[in-house]
């Protein structure tokens, strides 16, 4: 189907492309680069304070994607996310939606931005690397006075409103006038989070698909259950779905509804995020056999027993239960690290789970990478295989025999949270942008498996290459990070494994290390949709400051100058607020009662005074786990009747002083061998003070200040 519109509008690029220049090369750096951009004469756009956008009228209700999502949005959704975003990203800037049939004899206001789909025929040249169609494509034609976004599915529309927020953010509200053509290199641009061995709340894991969005990312693996290792029966295990089993998900408050999975999987739809979750089994399977211990190897407890009779009909009815939770066209069932002597029970076991996930829930299944020795079975051909280690596959060699296969590659794309010793905890940016090939150096991108050996690796062009996603894995269990730490660990690399799996390396446009560093720090801070830095907005340094000395009435001013006016109710303040993130450094003078209790309250952390020892010392409480000061107890004849104490924190620690005296770093002890690790909390201002804890004084400021000049014990 041609519209009219697209006709006229395809005749006016026409028009436009011999008023081209020839200059292909500079767009804006944004976070991926875009594949292709001509300059006009046509002018820039700037955005205005008030504009419309347009939904073409013969395309808002299209859902045309051809990835791995159910629940496609429609380009009408996608505009309304658009515009939202923008004015989250532009406060002053007013867009309203309209739906508008932009057929012959539709001229756009001066300010427009046109969202549409392109006919067919138009949309076929877009292409992955491997030559197949994709839906994600866009162009993008700029002119003084509208912008036409024109995607080869409704997805790819959504991508053009990335491209040109990004852009106005780095270009000071202007994107330059010429048409950009783009598409991804691979379909498969995800990243996984190990939500088995650590609690995340799932608004978290919903900002994060926000910010994975940002930079084009078409996948959220969600590791859903697994457990420490060893052979103890006992050890932490979980699955993340909450089952009418109540046997196998008993922590319910450590699991997610059915509605809050559903919630989630359709926020991140929304931003053309797919959730693809992961239920592993038969290895890393302690929370079925916790369930029924019968189904363990003997040798194992994390390990079924393939061969025990109800083995099989357990995990099967697992799948059964959550197959209709599922709105992705693949799932991934785990299956690493089983027992090699047992091949065969293994093969045939991926094999009954495929047919059965096929039938029960039409879906396909990934498995990760395990070379099995059997030369009597094998894995079938129609199972995804995300390759993570040589030491487990060879890639290529799976691609050669007819596998589609995902580069989860460990030297590039693994970390381990806070502490590893094979593993870095944010991805290695050196590698990255220049170690992808040991000898030659130069930019990773996904089809590179081997970084010392070339022909281990297929072409960019080789379509059962899929793509790649980053895993973030939790080995150390659930205390030994934040949930909001697992973010920082990310934060910076996520973006170079977007950009990469946007576009190959080899590709002319391709994004630099300094155009990267340049655009990040900006590109980062305007990510919409999530606030995962935690930021507040703030006129000074001084965020907010109370101060009860002076206050008789309910309501207690803030001095700052922001306006967060606090109210006072049984000696605590309730705020406007809730966290702050980093960098931050807070103070808080109270009675030195020594007796426990909470004086700082948020929804990401807490901050108290706990027993310890023979004492009293400080401590942070993050979903419900208590990170206590060590090394640190108050006096218990303290020479002061008030105390003051500071926090200063960043993305990399959390530092204490009381009453002007550094007294230590919060750490955690991962295992006795080990060295402390230091913990990073964001500091908590929902409420100040708490039963039996009046804080009299409280300031917090944006970044670290000078602990002498803050300090009333510093200052005569
Ligand atoms: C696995 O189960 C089978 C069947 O019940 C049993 O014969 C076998 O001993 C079990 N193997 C191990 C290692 O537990
Ligand atoms: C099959 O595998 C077994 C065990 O790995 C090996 O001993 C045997 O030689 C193999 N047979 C063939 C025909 O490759
Ligand atoms: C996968 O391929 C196998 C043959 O290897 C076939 O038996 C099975 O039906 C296929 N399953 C699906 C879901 O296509
Ligand atoms: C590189 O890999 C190929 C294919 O696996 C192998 O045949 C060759 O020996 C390797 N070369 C080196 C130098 O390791
Ligand atoms: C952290 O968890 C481990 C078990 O994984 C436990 O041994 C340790 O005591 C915990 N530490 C704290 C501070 O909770
Ligand atoms: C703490 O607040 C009290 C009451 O306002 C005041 O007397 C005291 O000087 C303050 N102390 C510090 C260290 O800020
Ligand atoms: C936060 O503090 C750390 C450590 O001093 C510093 O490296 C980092 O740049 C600071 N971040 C910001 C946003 O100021
Ligand atoms: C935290 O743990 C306490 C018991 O230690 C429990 O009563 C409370 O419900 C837990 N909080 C959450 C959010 O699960
Ligand atoms: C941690 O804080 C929560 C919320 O304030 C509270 O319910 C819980 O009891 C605290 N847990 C611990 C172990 O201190
Ligand atoms: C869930 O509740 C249990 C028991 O009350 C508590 O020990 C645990 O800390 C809670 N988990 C979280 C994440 O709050
Ligand atoms: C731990 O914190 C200390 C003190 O702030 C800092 O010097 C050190 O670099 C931190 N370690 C890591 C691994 O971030």
């Amino acid at each position: 189907m041609v519209k009219p519109y697209l006709q006229l509008a395809l005749a006016g690029i026409v028009w436009i492309s011999l008023s081209l220049r020839t200059v292909t090369a500079a767009f804006l750096p944004i976070v991926p680069a875009v594949h292709t951009f001509a300059t006009s004469s046509a002018g820039d756009y700037q955005l205005p304070s008030s504009l419309r956008i347009v939904v073409d009228a013969a395309q808002a209700s299209s859902r045309e994607d051809n990835g791995l999502s159910l629940i496609p949005p429609t380009l009408s959704a996608f505009a309304q996310t658009f515009a939202s975003d923008l004015r989250q990203t532009f406060p002053t800037t007013t867009a309203t939606v309209v739906t508008l049939d932009v057929g012959a004899g539709f001229t756009p206001n001066k300010g427009d931005i046109i969202l549409t789909i392109l006919p067919d025929t138009a949309a076929a040249q877009f292409t992955l690397a491997g030559g197949s169609h994709t839906t994600e494509g866009y162009q993008l034609t700029t002119t003084s006075s509208s912008i036409t976004i024109s995607g080869s599915g409704a997805k790819g529309s959504f991508w053009g409103t990335r491209t040109v927020l990004q852009g106005l953010v780095i270009n000071g509200g202007k994107i330059p006038g010429g048409i950009v053509k783009d598409q991804p290199d691979w379909e498969t641009r995800g990243f996984m989070l190990d939500v088995g061995r650590q609690w995340y709340p799932i608004t978290f894991l919903t900002e994060l698909c926000a910010y994975a969005s940002w930079f084009k990312m078409s996948e959220f693996h969600v590791h859903l259950s697994d457990n420490l290792p060893g052979v103890d029966p006992n050890a932490y295990a979980r699955l993340r779905l909450r089952s009418m089993v109540s046997e196998l998900t008993p922590h319910v408050n450590e699991t997610y509804s059915r509605e809050q999975f559903e919630d989630f999987q359709q926020q991140c739809a929304a931003r053309g995020v797919t959730v693809i979750p992961e239920i592993e089994s038969p290895g890393h399977a302690l929370v079925i056999s916790q369930w029924k211990p019968q189904l363990a190897l003997s040798s194992d407890p994390t390990l079924l027993n393939l061969s025990f009779p109800d083995t099989i009909p357990t995990v099967k009815s697992i799948w059964q239960e959550f197959l209709p939770w599922i709105h992705s066209k693949q799932v991934s069932i785990g299956a690493d690290e089983y027992d090699s002597a047992l091949a065969d029970d293994y093969n045939n076991f991926v094999n009954t789970m495929s047919d059965f996930i096929s039938q029960q829930g039409q879906k396909e299944i990934r498995i990760w990478g395990t070379n099995e020795p059997s030369n009597r079975t094998s894995v079938s051909k129609n199972i995804t295989i995300q390759h993570w280690d040589f030491g487990q596959d060879d890639p290529f060699s799976l691609i050669r025999q007819g596998y589609n296969v995902i580069n989860s590659e460990d030297s590039f794309q693994y970390i381990v949270m806070k502490q590893s010793g094979s593993f870095p905890q944010q991805l290695d940016q050196n590698r990255l942008w220049t170690g992808a090939n040991t000898a030659s150096g130069g930019i990773w991108d996904p089809h590179v498996f081997d970084r010392e050996n070339a022909s281990n690796n297929p072409t960019i062009t080789d379509p059962r290459l899929h793509g790649a996603i980053l895993a973030a894995w939790n080995d150390h269990g659930r205390n030994a990070s934040t949930y909001l730490e697992a973010f920082y660990s990310i934060k910076s690399g996520l973006p170079v494994i977007a950009a990469a799996s946007w576009q190959a390396a080899s590709r002319p446009n391709h994004l630099t290390r300094a155009q990267f560093l340049s655009s990040f720090p900006s590109l980062e801070r305007a990510a919409p949709g999530q606030n995962l830095d935690r930021r507040i907005p703030s006129k000074g340094s001084i965020v907010v400051e109370y101060d009860l000395s002076s206050n008789q009435g309910a309501t207690v001013p803030d001095r700052s100058g922001n306006g967060y006016t606090g109210t006072l109710s049984g000696g605590t303040i309730q705020t406007p607020l809730m966290s702050k993130g980093h960098n931050y450094t807070l103070l808080v003078n109270t009675t030195s009662a020594v007796t426990p209790g909470t004086l700082l309250t948020g929804p990401d952390d807490t901050f108290a005074l706990v027993s310890s020892g023979r004492g009293l010392t400080l401590a942070f409480n993050s979903t419900n786990i208590t990170y206590p000061l060590s090394g640190f107890t108050f006096p218990t004849r303290p020479a002061s009747p008030w105390m003051e104490i500071i926090i200063t924190g960043t993305e990399a620690s959390t530092s204490a002083f009381v009453n002007g005296a550094h007294v230590g770093e919060f750490k955690i002890s991962i295992s006795r061998t080990s060295t402390p690790q230091n913990m990073s909390f964001v500091a908590p201002v929902q409420q100040i003070g708490g039963p039996g804890k009046q804080v009299a004084r409280f300031v917090l400021w944006d970044g670290l200040q000078d602990i002498t000049a803050i300090s009333a014990f510093h200052v005569q």
